[in-house]
């Protein structure tokens, strides 16, 4: 089965070979369809507006919140709110649960994280002098899980279930356990995982997740926050404005319930519309399908690449996605992906947003192919192709 032919732009251009997939995924044409007839054919506000339009938007956009809970086994769709991206939902996390905090307690988190999983922490540590503390890399590319790390004073393990650099997946359970010993609360970076593993939050008693659509086959500009119910109850509202409170009067304001407390202004509807169309596609192919396709893919491209020598991260398919990290000796990454890109090859250069994550592994840049579902083996082999081409020219 060929799958590109869900997705237009490989009709549009038959000579694109597409391996940036951790960046951003293709879009199928239902995910186009169904957000280009909401708005030929049901576009209105939602909540506020008292008409029949208004009405079949607002249930559109709660279908699709439902849609969202079910994929990620949470309990009850008031436990999703929809944000911006995934670095939207941590950054609500960092000032919403952060005021929660007190200067001295601590944030564990790793080294691997993209900055999106650290700069908020950072900003948090600056404003009331919260402590953070890293799990270091181990030598293959997985978060080294140390638990002298988790005290009494931790208040928040907060991790990434896949990286975005070497594709690592995270060992989550003696994490969440360890957490959850001295009280503290797990946080799940999923924005990779999500789109290459099945998740089950309720299963795993992860406390926050979030994700992003757009990796997801899904448009950008929609992410996702999970949260336990009880404890979105307990977090103050993070933006104010319409929609996200209950009174208002010159002097105070009362929020309102879950979801709605942290949406504040009108959403982006069309987003999470889209963002249901890619769901509902993904689970008609299934993450079995998926894993499969994914796991052949990476593993044939970790053999070729093991074939040259410029692989880094893990070295074989073991608890890792199709993510793959690698530098070709005496060619800088981005001279790598420049050389691509001339023969219609996209791949990801540079430090990936994971700057301490380089600096652990010393390395100065890599070069990325993030593959998914709908690519092939022959794109592998004409991008190794590529590669012997780009080093031989470099040499
Ligand atoms: N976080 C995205 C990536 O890894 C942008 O490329």
């Amino acid at each position: 089965m060929n799958y590109k032919k869900d997705f237009p732009i490989f009709t549009e251009r038959p000579d694109l070979i597409y391996f940036d997939n951790g960046a951003t995924s293709q879009k199928p044409q239902v995910v186009i369809d169904a957000m280009s007839d909401f708005y030929r054919q049901s576009n209105s506000n939602i909540h506020r507006g008292p008409h029949f339009l208004a009405e079949e938007a607002t249930i559109l956009y709660e279908d699709a919140r439902r849609t969202v809970a079910d994929f990620i086994g949470a309990r009850d769709s008031k436990e999703i709110i929809f944000t911006k991206n995934a670095t939207e939902a941590i950054n609500l996390m960092a000032h919403s649960f952060g005021s929660l905090l007190n200067a001295g307690d601590v944030v564990v988190l790793s080294k691997l994280e993209h900055h999106a999983n650290i700069v908020p922490w950072l900003q948090l540590k600056e404003r009331i002098g919260i402590e953070l503390r890293y799990f270091d890399i181990a030598e293959d590319g997985f978060i080294k899980f140390d638990p002298e790390l988790i005290d009494e004073r931790v208040k928040l393990v907060s991790v990434s279930g896949m990286s975005n650099a070497f594709g690592t997946i995270t060992d989550l359970p003696p994490i969440i356990k360890a957490a959850h010993e001295v009280g503290a609360k797990v946080l799940v970076d999923a924005a990779q995982l999500a789109v290459h593993r099945p998740i089950n939050v309720h299963q795993l008693d992860i406390d926050f997740l979030v994700f992003t659509g757009h990796k997801l086959y899904g448009p950008t500009g929609i992410g996702v926050l999970y949260g336990k119910e009880a404890l979105l109850n307990q977090m103050p509202p993070f933006l104010g404005g319409g929609d996200m409170v209950n009174e208002v009067t010159i002097d105070r304001f009362s929020p309102a319930e879950l979801p709605h407390k942290f949406e504040a202004g009108t959403p982006n509807i069309s987003g999470a519309i889209g963002l249901k169309a890619a769901i509902d596609y993904v689970n008609k192919i299934g993450f079995t399908k998926i894993q499969k396709l994914e796991n052949e893919l990476a593993d044939y491209l970790l053999k070729k690449l093991n074939e040259l020598p410029y692989l880094i991260g893990p070295k074989d398919g073991k608890n890792r996605g199709s993510i793959v990290a690698f530098h070709i000796e005496g060619v800088h990454p981005h001279d790598v992906a420049e050389g691509l890109s001339q023969k219609n090859i996209c791949i990801r250069a540079g430090q990936h947003c994971t700057q301490p994550l380089h600096d652990a592994c010393d390395l100065p840049a890599t070069a990325r192919a993030s593959l998914a579902f709908y690519n092939t083996k022959e794109e592998i082999d004409r991008m190794v192709e590529v590669l012997d081409e780009i080093y031989k020219y470099f040499h």
